[in-house]
């Protein structure tokens, strides 16, 4: 199996319909096709890993890099696995919308736990980043 993680940015902020929207489209093919993972939105930057069969894990990233919602698409890690991390999710992601009506996708702690520990660091480094 193969395990991909990447970063890119919106280009127009996503609000809570636009999020709801996109993890309905992720889990639908993602479901499909065997894949699982997380995503996050820190309300500018996505960053998010999928894992499953080669052949599916390079289809989906050619949609994610097809997607106009996004651009700059940088790939930071790239690997073969024997273990999935999010063996339960077809998209772990959870909207958690503040008072100033912005909102940003997050995972609970419970679903990283399951996760490898440089996987935990590059998820909780990027979610202290914060949109200007
Ligand atoms: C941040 C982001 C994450 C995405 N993650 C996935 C994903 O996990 N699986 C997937 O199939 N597509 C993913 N996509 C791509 C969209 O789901 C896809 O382009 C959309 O469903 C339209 O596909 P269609 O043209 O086949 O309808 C992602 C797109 C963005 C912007």
């Amino acid at each position: 199996m193969k395990s991909v993680t990447y970063i890119s940015t919106a280009k127009e902020i996503f609000d809570n319909a636009a999020l709801d929207t996109l993890l309905l489209q992720c889990r639908a093919f993602n479901g499909k096709n065997d894949i699982t993972g997380c995503l996050v939105y820190n309300g500018i930057n996505f960053l998010q890993l999928i894992e499953g069969p080669e052949s599916s894990i390079d289809s989906c990233m050619a949609r994610i890099i097809a997607d106009d919602r996004h651009s700059g698409v940088v790939g930071i890690r790239s690997e073969t696995i024997g273990v999935r991390e999010f063996p339960s999710w077809t998209m772990a992601g959870r909207l958690y919308p503040d008072s100033k009506g912005q909102t940003s996708v997050g995972i609970i702690d419970e679903v990283l736990q399951g996760a490898r520990s440089q996987t935990r660091a590059i998820f909780s480094s990027f979610t202290t980043l914060k949109a200007a």
